[in-house]
């Protein structure tokens, strides 16, 4: 089962507006791209990687761009403090605007139905012509459940990404899988990843436990998002990590975030900064970790860390 996931629908009066837009398929795509280019205006509900995203586009063709964030930052569900406080300082500086902490309380139409804008959950009316919604994905485990299989937030799978029918596999962003220790311990429960890298390795993964010996899914996941000229890029999972420490190359809008959990690299956030990026997935797949120490000393660099390791 690789059936994927779909568009959380907004809550409010007015979320089901036909004209309201959203991203996930190409025909989406195609209509954001067609709207983005006659009007002049676009309220964003949502700050995460889609919301984001169209966020910066929007704004290099001249629109007028407000994201509204129900969380106190951006990017609050996948990214740490320090690089949701460098995405915030990016998009304000090329003039969009944020209201971050606030929720939509409804679409607001003109007297002809027509879009106008959103208003806030602080009583605010946001102006635009355009109105995006970008508050997340749901798993479609409908199919799963009524074939008898447990869905939990996704379909529920075995380290194997096998579910309790020997015969159904699930992958992508529909599964539920335990998450191996990819560096920080293992997370309890179960987790869902939704970037293309988790979908293009699970299938492999499935593929081996069909054709061959069963086979423990333990890729390092890593994910991506462009937004203006930041190439923020995340290697490993970040979420619930214990010390993070931050370092910031102001003048080439460079930063490297390392993460740990337990003592442990959890992950590594980066912005323009592909090297460590690809060191960190390297040092990760075979589970090594400098200390906390280590990397809070001057000069400290990943590669270097790393080639030192191997010898
Ligand atoms: N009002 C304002 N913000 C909201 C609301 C709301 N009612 N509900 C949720 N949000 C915010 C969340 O706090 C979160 O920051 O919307 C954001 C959604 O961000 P993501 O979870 O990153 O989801 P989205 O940006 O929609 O991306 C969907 O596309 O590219 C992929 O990896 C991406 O799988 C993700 C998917």
């Amino acid at each position: 089962l690789a059936t994927g996931a779909r568009n959380r629908a907004l809550p409010v009066p007015g979320g089901d507006h036909p004209d309201l837009l959203e991203l996930r398929s190409l025909d989406h795509a195609l209509a954001v791209r067609d709207r983005l280019g006659s009007a002049g205006s676009i309220a964003i509900v949502g700050g995460g990687y889609i919301g984001l995203e169209i966020a910066a586009t929007a704004r290099g063709r001249g629109l007028e761009v407000t994201v509204v964030e129900a969380m106190d930052r951006l990017m609050p569900r996948t990214a740490s403090p320090a690089l949701s406080a460098h995405v915030e300082k990016v998009h304000r500086g090329h003039g969009v605007g944020l209201r971050l902490g606030e929720g939509v309380a409804r679409i607001a139409t003109d007297g002809d139905g027509r879009i106008a804008g959103v208003e806030t959950t602080a009583g605010d009316l946001i102006a635009a012509e355009l109105v995006l919604v970008g508050i997340g994905i749901l798993p479609n485990d409908e199919l799963a459940a009524a074939a008898g299989l447990e869905t939990d937030n996704g379909i529920v799978v075995d380290s194997c990404l096998r579910t309790a029918d020997p015969s159904i596999f699930a992958l992508g962003d529909c599964a539920a899988f335990p998450a191996p220790d990819f560096g920080g311990g293992a997370l309890p429960g179960r987790i869902r990843l939704e970037s293309v890298q988790n979908a293009v390795d699970q299938a492999k993964c499935v593929a081996r436990n069909i054709l061959a010996e069963p086979a423990p899914y333990h890729e390092v996941p890593w994910f991506w998002s462009d937004q203006f000229d930041m190439k923020i890029q995340i290697a490993g999972l970040t979420a619930g990590s214990d010390r993070q420490i931050a370092r910031l190359d102001e003048e080439k809008g460079r930063l490297t975030v390392y993460c740990f959990r337990d003592g442990r690299l959890a992950g590594v956030e980066t912005v323009s900064n592909p090297g460590d990026h690809m060191a960190c997935r390297r040092l990760m797949a075979e589970r090594l970790s400098p200390e906390p120490a280590e990397v809070e000393a001057a000069g400290f660099s990943l590669k270097t860390w790393l080639q030192a390791m191997r010898g």
